[in-house]
Protein backbone atom coordinates (compact mmCIF):
# COMPACT_ATOMS: atom_id res chain seq x y z
CA UNK A 1 0.00 0.00 0.00
CA UNK A 2 0.92 3.55 -0.35
CA UNK A 3 0.33 5.39 2.35
CA UNK A 4 0.35 9.07 3.81
CA UNK A 5 0.66 10.36 7.26
CA UNK A 6 -0.12 13.96 7.99
CA UNK A 7 1.90 15.57 10.59
CA UNK A 8 5.32 16.76 11.34
CA UNK A 9 6.39 15.69 15.08
CA UNK A 10 7.42 12.81 17.39
CA UNK A 11 4.22 11.77 17.09
CA UNK A 12 3.95 11.31 13.67
CA UNK A 13 7.72 9.93 13.46
CA UNK A 14 6.27 7.22 15.59
CA UNK A 15 3.52 6.44 13.86
CA UNK A 16 5.55 6.80 10.51
CA UNK A 17 8.41 4.10 12.53
CA UNK A 18 5.85 1.45 13.07
CA UNK A 19 3.72 1.62 10.21
CA UNK A 20 7.37 1.19 8.31
CA UNK A 21 7.84 -2.29 9.79
CA UNK A 22 4.45 -3.88 8.07
CA UNK A 23 5.34 -5.90 5.59
CA UNK A 24 1.98 -3.85 3.59
CA UNK A 25 3.76 -0.91 3.55
CA UNK A 26 5.28 0.11 0.11
CA UNK A 27 5.71 3.51 -0.33
CA UNK A 28 5.38 5.61 2.58
CA UNK A 29 4.93 9.56 2.97
CA UNK A 30 4.70 12.06 5.08
CA UNK A 31 3.75 15.67 5.40
CA UNK A 32 5.46 17.50 5.84
CA UNK A 33 7.21 15.89 7.61
CA UNK A 34 11.19 16.63 10.06
CA UNK A 35 14.56 15.64 9.26
CA UNK A 36 13.84 12.28 11.76
CA UNK A 37 11.67 11.25 9.62
CA UNK A 38 13.25 12.27 6.56
CA UNK A 39 15.57 9.17 7.01
CA UNK A 40 12.47 6.61 6.63
CA UNK A 41 10.08 8.16 5.11
CA UNK A 42 9.65 10.76 1.95
CA UNK A 43 8.43 13.93 2.94
CA UNK A 44 6.24 15.92 1.07
CA UNK A 45 5.86 19.98 1.68
CA UNK A 46 1.91 20.42 1.67
CA UNK A 47 -0.04 21.49 4.40
CA UNK A 48 -1.80 18.89 6.24
CA UNK A 49 -4.77 21.09 7.52
CA UNK A 50 -5.64 21.90 3.78
CA UNK A 51 -8.05 19.66 2.43
CA UNK A 52 -7.48 21.32 -1.62
CA UNK A 53 -3.95 20.92 -1.06
CA UNK A 54 -4.13 17.01 0.84
CA UNK A 55 -6.81 15.61 -1.44
CA UNK A 56 -4.73 16.41 -5.17
CA UNK A 57 -1.62 14.76 -3.62
CA UNK A 58 -3.35 11.41 -2.55
CA UNK A 59 -4.69 11.32 -5.83
CA UNK A 60 -1.84 12.26 -7.96
CA UNK A 61 0.50 9.79 -5.60
CA UNK A 62 -2.17 7.05 -5.31
CA UNK A 63 -2.09 7.13 -1.94
CA UNK A 64 -4.27 4.25 -0.67
CA UNK A 65 -4.37 5.14 3.06
CA UNK A 66 -4.15 8.51 4.61
CA UNK A 67 -3.45 8.72 8.82
CA UNK A 68 -3.97 11.94 10.33
CA UNK A 69 -1.79 12.54 13.01
CA UNK A 70 -2.25 15.95 14.61
CA UNK A 71 -6.14 17.49 15.91
CA UNK A 72 -6.17 20.51 13.72
CA UNK A 73 -6.45 18.64 10.43
CA UNK A 74 -9.42 16.55 11.75
CA UNK A 75 -10.86 19.94 12.99
CA UNK A 76 -10.50 21.33 9.34
CA UNK A 77 -12.48 18.67 7.88
CA UNK A 78 -9.98 17.27 6.39
CA UNK A 79 -10.72 13.57 7.11
CA UNK A 80 -14.24 13.90 5.71
CA UNK A 81 -12.60 15.49 2.15
CA UNK A 82 -10.82 12.02 1.53
CA UNK A 83 -13.89 10.16 2.60
CA UNK A 84 -15.20 12.25 -0.05
CA UNK A 85 -12.98 11.67 -2.47
CA UNK A 86 -13.01 7.87 -1.32
CA UNK A 87 -9.59 7.65 0.16
CA UNK A 88 -9.34 5.33 3.42
CA UNK A 89 -8.46 7.18 5.71
CA UNK A 90 -7.59 7.30 9.62
CA UNK A 91 -9.33 10.05 11.78
CA UNK A 92 -12.64 11.67 12.58
CA UNK A 93 -15.12 13.53 10.56
CA UNK A 94 -14.96 17.44 11.88
CA UNK A 95 -18.33 16.87 13.14
CA UNK A 96 -16.94 14.46 15.65
CA UNK A 97 -13.72 16.36 16.39
CA UNK A 98 -15.83 18.28 18.41
CA UNK A 99 -15.15 16.21 20.94
CA UNK A 100 -11.59 18.04 21.35
CA UNK A 101 -12.55 21.28 19.34
CA UNK A 102 -15.49 22.35 22.05
CA UNK A 103 -14.76 21.78 25.33
CA UNK A 104 -18.95 22.36 25.73
CA UNK A 105 -19.89 20.36 23.52
CA UNK A 106 -17.77 17.28 25.07
CA UNK A 107 -19.80 18.13 28.17
CA UNK A 108 -22.62 18.06 26.92
CA UNK A 109 -22.58 14.68 25.22
CA UNK A 110 -21.61 13.27 28.30
CA UNK A 111 -24.02 14.82 30.12
CA UNK A 112 -26.48 13.30 27.97
CA UNK A 113 -24.76 10.06 28.02
CA UNK A 114 -24.64 10.07 31.80
CA UNK A 115 -20.43 9.50 31.47
CA UNK A 116 -18.71 10.61 35.41
CA UNK A 117 -16.85 14.29 34.81
CA UNK A 118 -16.74 17.34 36.93
CA UNK A 119 -19.45 20.00 36.86
CA UNK A 120 -19.70 22.86 34.81
CA UNK A 121 -21.17 25.80 33.18
CA UNK A 122 -20.55 27.95 30.17
CA UNK A 123 -21.00 31.64 29.66
CA UNK A 124 -19.85 33.97 26.72
CA UNK A 125 -20.25 36.55 28.97
CA UNK A 126 -16.82 37.97 31.28
CA UNK A 127 -19.03 39.29 34.00
CA UNK A 128 -21.46 36.44 34.10
CA UNK A 129 -18.17 33.83 34.62
CA UNK A 130 -16.71 35.78 36.80
CA UNK A 131 -20.22 35.70 39.12
CA UNK A 132 -19.95 32.45 38.80
CA UNK A 133 -16.29 31.95 39.68
CA UNK A 134 -17.24 34.06 43.16
CA UNK A 135 -20.21 32.49 43.90
CA UNK A 136 -18.14 28.80 43.99
CA UNK A 137 -14.83 30.10 45.18
CA UNK A 138 -10.89 28.35 44.69
CA UNK A 139 -9.91 26.02 43.19
CA UNK A 140 -12.14 25.62 40.18
CA UNK A 141 -10.81 25.11 36.28
CA UNK A 142 -11.52 27.61 33.73
CA UNK A 143 -11.21 26.37 30.02
CA UNK A 144 -11.45 28.68 26.77
CA UNK A 145 -13.39 26.32 24.38
CA UNK A 146 -12.01 25.88 21.62
CA UNK A 147 -8.43 24.60 20.41
CA UNK A 148 -5.68 26.28 21.95
CA UNK A 149 -2.83 24.35 21.13
CA UNK A 150 -3.22 22.63 24.78
CA UNK A 151 -2.49 26.46 26.34
CA UNK A 152 -6.12 27.11 27.10
CA UNK A 153 -7.12 25.83 30.63
CA UNK A 154 -6.40 27.65 33.98
CA UNK A 155 -6.53 25.42 36.57
CA UNK A 156 -6.38 28.06 39.34
CA UNK A 157 -5.72 27.48 43.36
CA UNK A 158 -6.86 31.18 43.87
CA UNK A 159 -9.91 33.38 43.08
CA UNK A 160 -7.75 35.89 41.78
CA UNK A 161 -5.79 33.29 39.14
CA UNK A 162 -9.82 32.62 37.73
CA UNK A 163 -10.48 35.95 37.30
CA UNK A 164 -7.04 36.89 36.13
CA UNK A 165 -7.93 34.03 33.75
CA UNK A 166 -11.38 34.40 32.25
CA UNK A 167 -9.94 38.38 31.86
CA UNK A 168 -6.95 36.58 29.72
CA UNK A 169 -9.52 34.17 28.02
CA UNK A 170 -12.17 36.97 27.38
CA UNK A 171 -9.79 39.44 26.56
CA UNK A 172 -8.64 37.53 23.16
CA UNK A 173 -5.64 35.51 24.42
CA UNK A 174 -6.95 32.15 22.35
CA UNK A 175 -8.80 34.16 19.86
CA UNK A 176 -12.04 32.68 18.79
CA UNK A 177 -11.71 29.51 20.92
CA UNK A 178 -11.84 32.48 23.65
CA UNK A 179 -14.98 33.51 22.34
CA UNK A 180 -17.03 31.09 24.95
CA UNK A 181 -15.51 29.86 27.87
CA UNK A 182 -16.42 26.29 30.29
CA UNK A 183 -15.80 26.51 34.29
CA UNK A 184 -15.08 23.13 36.02
CA UNK A 185 -15.57 21.77 39.53
CA UNK A 186 -11.70 21.06 40.27
CA UNK A 187 -11.32 17.00 40.61
CA UNK A 188 -8.54 15.64 42.84
CA UNK A 189 -6.31 12.63 42.17
CA UNK A 190 -4.18 11.04 40.11
CA UNK A 191 -4.40 11.63 35.88
CA UNK A 192 -4.02 8.68 33.31
CA UNK A 193 -4.40 8.19 29.67
CA UNK A 194 -6.81 5.65 27.88
CA UNK A 195 -6.28 5.19 24.23
CA UNK A 196 -9.11 2.90 22.48
CA UNK A 197 -9.70 2.63 18.75
CA UNK A 198 -13.08 3.02 17.59
CA UNK A 199 -14.21 2.11 13.84
CA UNK A 200 -17.93 4.13 14.67
CA UNK A 201 -19.22 0.93 16.75
CA UNK A 202 -16.57 -1.35 18.23
CA UNK A 203 -14.27 0.23 20.69
CA UNK A 204 -11.04 -1.71 21.49
CA UNK A 205 -8.51 -0.67 23.92
CA UNK A 206 -4.72 -0.32 22.63
CA UNK A 207 -3.07 0.96 25.45
CA UNK A 208 -2.35 3.12 28.86
CA UNK A 209 -0.17 5.97 29.59
CA UNK A 210 0.73 8.39 31.65
CA UNK A 211 2.68 11.92 30.84
CA UNK A 212 4.97 14.52 32.71
CA UNK A 213 3.18 18.09 32.16
CA UNK A 214 5.26 20.59 34.27
CA UNK A 215 8.77 21.55 32.67
CA UNK A 216 10.49 20.83 36.41
CA UNK A 217 11.52 17.67 37.61
CA UNK A 218 9.10 16.82 40.73
CA UNK A 219 6.59 17.85 38.41
CA UNK A 220 6.72 21.31 38.98
CA UNK A 221 7.04 24.92 36.75
CA UNK A 222 5.38 26.13 34.01
CA UNK A 223 2.47 23.77 32.43
CA UNK A 224 4.11 22.05 28.64
CA UNK A 225 2.89 19.66 25.86
CA UNK A 226 4.55 16.92 27.78
CA UNK A 227 8.07 16.51 28.82
CA UNK A 228 7.87 12.71 29.27
CA UNK A 229 5.66 9.49 29.20
CA UNK A 230 5.31 5.64 29.71
CA UNK A 231 3.09 3.34 29.13
CA UNK A 232 1.51 1.21 31.04
CA UNK A 233 0.00 3.51 33.38
CA UNK A 234 -0.02 1.50 36.74
CA UNK A 235 -3.02 3.49 37.86
CA UNK A 236 -5.14 2.78 35.09
CA UNK A 237 -5.86 -0.65 36.57
CA UNK A 238 -7.66 -3.65 34.86
CA UNK A 239 -10.48 -2.76 36.75
CA UNK A 240 -11.02 0.93 36.50
CA UNK A 241 -10.28 0.21 32.42
CA UNK A 242 -13.03 -1.32 32.38
CA UNK A 243 -15.08 1.11 34.41
CA UNK A 244 -13.80 3.61 31.94
CA UNK A 245 -15.22 1.69 29.16
CA UNK A 246 -18.20 1.24 30.42
CA UNK A 247 -19.28 3.77 32.20
CA UNK A 248 -17.20 6.83 29.81
CA UNK A 249 -15.78 5.54 26.70
CA UNK A 250 -19.22 3.53 25.27
CA UNK A 251 -21.58 6.02 26.32
CA UNK A 252 -19.88 8.55 24.51
CA UNK A 253 -19.40 6.92 21.73
CA UNK A 254 -22.84 5.00 21.19
CA UNK A 255 -24.30 9.22 22.18
CA UNK A 256 -22.17 9.75 19.16
CA UNK A 257 -23.28 7.61 16.74
CA UNK A 258 -26.96 8.32 18.17
CA UNK A 259 -26.82 12.29 17.01
CA UNK A 260 -25.75 10.69 13.26
CA UNK A 261 -22.01 11.54 13.62
CA UNK A 262 -20.29 8.39 15.07
CA UNK A 263 -16.61 8.20 15.98
CA UNK A 264 -14.31 6.50 13.68
CA UNK A 265 -10.65 7.06 14.94
CA UNK A 266 -8.34 6.59 17.87
CA UNK A 267 -9.87 8.27 20.97
CA UNK A 268 -7.97 9.55 23.68
CA UNK A 269 -9.19 9.76 27.40
CA UNK A 270 -7.57 11.70 29.55
CA UNK A 271 -8.92 10.25 33.09
CA UNK A 272 -8.80 11.54 36.54
CA UNK A 273 -8.42 8.63 38.84
CA UNK A 274 -9.66 8.80 42.95
CA UNK A 275 -10.91 5.94 45.06
CA UNK A 276 -10.38 3.89 42.59
CA UNK A 277 -13.15 5.04 40.23
CA UNK A 278 -12.19 6.96 37.02
CA UNK A 279 -13.61 10.77 35.51
CA UNK A 280 -13.41 11.91 32.41
CA UNK A 281 -10.82 15.08 32.23
CA UNK A 282 -11.36 15.57 28.48
CA UNK A 283 -10.95 14.04 24.98
CA UNK A 284 -8.62 13.93 22.35
CA UNK A 285 -9.42 12.79 18.57
CA UNK A 286 -5.78 11.97 17.90
CA UNK A 287 -3.00 10.08 19.20
CA UNK A 288 -1.21 12.21 22.10
CA UNK A 289 2.26 13.39 22.05
CA UNK A 290 4.66 12.06 23.34
CA UNK A 291 1.91 9.22 24.62
CA UNK A 292 1.93 7.85 20.97
CA UNK A 293 5.65 7.17 20.94
CA UNK A 294 5.38 5.07 23.73
CA UNK A 295 2.41 3.43 22.23
CA UNK A 296 3.87 2.63 19.06
CA UNK A 297 7.36 1.28 20.43
CA UNK A 298 5.15 -1.48 22.35
CA UNK A 299 2.81 -1.57 19.35
CA UNK A 300 5.40 -2.13 16.75
CA UNK A 301 4.31 -3.22 12.84
CA UNK A 302 0.67 -4.45 13.80
CA UNK A 303 -0.16 -0.79 15.07
CA UNK A 304 -0.77 -0.52 10.99
CA UNK A 305 -2.88 -3.19 10.86
CA UNK A 306 -5.23 -1.56 13.96
CA UNK A 307 -5.48 1.50 12.33
CA UNK A 308 -6.25 -0.14 8.71
CA UNK A 309 -8.74 -2.16 10.82
CA UNK A 310 -10.53 0.53 12.43
CA UNK A 311 -10.59 3.07 8.99
CA UNK A 312 -12.15 0.31 7.24
CA UNK A 313 -14.63 -0.62 10.16
CA UNK A 314 -13.48 -4.41 10.84
CA UNK A 315 -12.15 -3.85 14.79
CA UNK A 316 -14.88 -6.38 16.00
CA UNK A 317 -12.46 -9.08 14.76
CA UNK A 318 -9.16 -7.18 15.15
CA UNK A 319 -6.94 -8.31 18.44
CA UNK A 320 -3.73 -6.47 19.87
CA UNK A 321 -0.94 -8.68 20.80
CA UNK A 322 -0.01 -7.76 23.76
CA UNK A 323 3.27 -8.14 24.87
CA UNK A 324 3.99 -8.06 28.90
CA UNK A 325 6.72 -4.59 28.00
CA UNK A 326 7.14 -1.64 28.94
CA UNK A 327 8.14 1.81 27.34
CA UNK A 328 9.60 5.54 28.21
CA UNK A 329 10.05 8.37 26.40
CA UNK A 330 11.77 11.48 27.62
CA UNK A 331 11.50 14.93 25.81
CA UNK A 332 14.58 16.85 25.06
CA UNK A 333 13.68 20.79 24.73
CA UNK A 334 15.63 23.44 23.82
CA UNK A 335 17.30 25.37 26.50
CA UNK A 336 13.81 28.23 27.79
CA UNK A 337 11.04 26.02 26.65
CA UNK A 338 8.26 26.00 27.22
CA UNK A 339 9.05 30.12 27.29
CA UNK A 340 11.20 31.92 24.68
CA UNK A 341 13.40 29.74 22.91
CA UNK A 342 15.82 29.69 20.18
CA UNK A 343 16.07 27.72 17.17
CA UNK A 344 18.72 26.46 14.83
CA UNK A 345 21.47 25.14 17.82
CA UNK A 346 23.20 21.87 16.70
CA UNK A 347 22.11 18.02 17.79
CA UNK A 348 25.45 15.79 17.92
CA UNK A 349 25.83 12.17 18.94
CA UNK A 350 22.46 11.28 17.04
CA UNK A 351 24.10 8.80 14.53
CA UNK A 352 26.13 6.50 17.46
CA UNK A 353 22.49 6.21 19.17
CA UNK A 354 20.74 2.24 18.90
CA UNK A 355 17.71 2.13 16.26
CA UNK A 356 16.01 -1.19 16.98
CA UNK A 357 12.51 -2.51 18.69
CA UNK A 358 13.49 -1.21 22.10
CA UNK A 359 15.17 1.76 21.37
CA UNK A 360 14.83 4.74 19.12
CA UNK A 361 15.14 8.66 19.23
CA UNK A 362 12.11 10.17 17.58
CA UNK A 363 11.83 13.84 16.14
CA UNK A 364 9.72 16.15 17.07
CA UNK A 365 10.89 19.71 16.40
CA UNK A 366 14.42 19.13 13.71
CA UNK A 367 15.40 20.58 10.65
CA UNK A 368 18.43 19.00 8.36
CA UNK A 369 21.42 21.54 7.51
CA UNK A 370 24.22 19.96 5.31
CA UNK A 371 24.50 16.89 7.21
CA UNK A 372 23.80 18.26 10.34
CA UNK A 373 20.58 18.28 12.75
CA UNK A 374 19.29 21.13 13.86
CA UNK A 375 16.57 22.32 16.82
CA UNK A 376 13.92 23.41 14.67
CA UNK A 377 11.40 23.58 17.99
CA UNK A 378 10.43 23.67 21.51
CA UNK A 379 10.34 19.59 22.66
CA UNK A 380 12.93 18.64 19.84
CA UNK A 381 13.77 15.08 20.60
CA UNK A 382 11.68 12.06 22.14
CA UNK A 383 14.22 9.42 23.09
CA UNK A 384 12.21 6.49 23.58
CA UNK A 385 12.57 2.74 24.68
CA UNK A 386 11.12 -0.44 25.61
CA UNK A 387 12.33 -3.23 28.37
CA UNK A 388 10.81 -5.97 30.74
CA UNK A 389 10.25 -3.21 33.06
CA UNK A 390 10.05 0.46 33.47
CA UNK A 391 13.17 0.45 35.21
CA UNK A 392 14.78 -0.94 32.31
CA UNK A 393 12.93 0.95 30.04
CA UNK A 394 14.12 4.28 31.86
CA UNK A 395 17.62 2.97 32.06
CA UNK A 396 17.70 2.47 28.48
CA UNK A 397 16.16 5.61 27.41
CA UNK A 398 18.47 7.67 29.80
CA UNK A 399 21.66 5.81 28.33
CA UNK A 400 20.87 7.29 24.88
CA UNK A 401 19.87 10.71 26.14
CA UNK A 402 23.90 10.28 28.07
CA UNK A 403 24.85 9.70 24.44
CA UNK A 404 23.57 13.07 22.59
CA UNK A 405 25.69 16.38 22.99
CA UNK A 406 23.08 19.01 22.64
CA UNK A 407 24.20 22.10 24.95
CA UNK A 408 21.17 23.77 23.40
CA UNK A 409 18.53 21.50 25.26
CA UNK A 410 17.63 20.21 28.26
CA UNK A 411 15.79 17.29 29.42
CA UNK A 412 13.70 16.16 32.82
CA UNK A 413 15.82 13.28 34.36
CA UNK A 414 12.36 11.73 36.32
CA UNK A 415 10.33 10.65 34.06
CA UNK A 416 8.46 7.78 35.27
CA UNK A 417 9.09 8.91 39.01
CA UNK A 418 5.52 7.62 40.45
CA UNK A 419 5.74 5.16 38.76
CA UNK A 420 9.56 3.69 39.20
P1 LIG B 1 -7.32 19.68 29.34
O1 LIG B 1 -6.69 20.45 28.20
O2 LIG B 1 -8.79 19.82 29.45
O3 LIG B 1 -6.81 18.29 29.44
O4 LIG B 1 -6.67 20.31 30.66
C1 LIG B 1 -5.28 20.34 30.84
C2 LIG B 1 -4.92 19.83 32.19
O5 LIG B 1 -5.58 20.62 33.19
C3 LIG B 1 -5.38 18.41 32.47
O6 LIG B 1 -4.50 17.46 31.99
C4 LIG B 1 -5.47 18.42 33.98
O7 LIG B 1 -4.18 18.26 34.55
C5 LIG B 1 -5.95 19.80 34.27
N1 LIG B 1 -7.42 19.81 34.43
C6 LIG B 1 -8.33 20.02 33.46
N2 LIG B 1 -9.58 19.96 33.93
C7 LIG B 1 -9.47 19.72 35.25
C8 LIG B 1 -10.42 19.57 36.33
N3 LIG B 1 -11.74 19.70 36.13
N4 LIG B 1 -9.93 19.33 37.56
C9 LIG B 1 -8.59 19.25 37.77
N5 LIG B 1 -7.66 19.40 36.83
C10 LIG B 1 -8.08 19.63 35.57
N1 LIG C 1 0.63 15.02 25.75
C1 LIG C 1 -0.64 15.61 25.78
C2 LIG C 1 -1.34 15.72 24.50
O1 LIG C 1 -0.91 15.22 23.47
O2 LIG C 1 -2.40 16.33 24.47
Amino acid sequence: MNILVLGGGGREHALAWAIKQNPKCDRLIVAPGNAGIAAIAECAAINPEDAAQVVPFCEENAIDFVVIGPEAPLAAGVADALRTAGILCFGPSAAAARLESSKAFTKQICDAAGAPTAGWARFADVEAAKAHVRTHGAPIVVKADGLAAGKGVIVAMTLDEALAGLDEIFGGAFGTAGAEVVIEEFMQGEEASFFVLVDGETVLPIGTAQDHKRVGEGDTGPNTGGMGAYSPAPVLTDAIARQALDEIVRPTMAEMARRGTPYQGVLYAGLMIENGRARLVEYNVRFGDPECQVLMMRLGAQALDLLLACAEGRLAEARVNWADDHAMTVVMAANGYPGAYQKGSEIRGLDSLPENSASMVFHAGTRADAGRILANGGRVLNVTARGETLAQAHQRAYAMVDGIDWPGGFCRRDIGWRAL
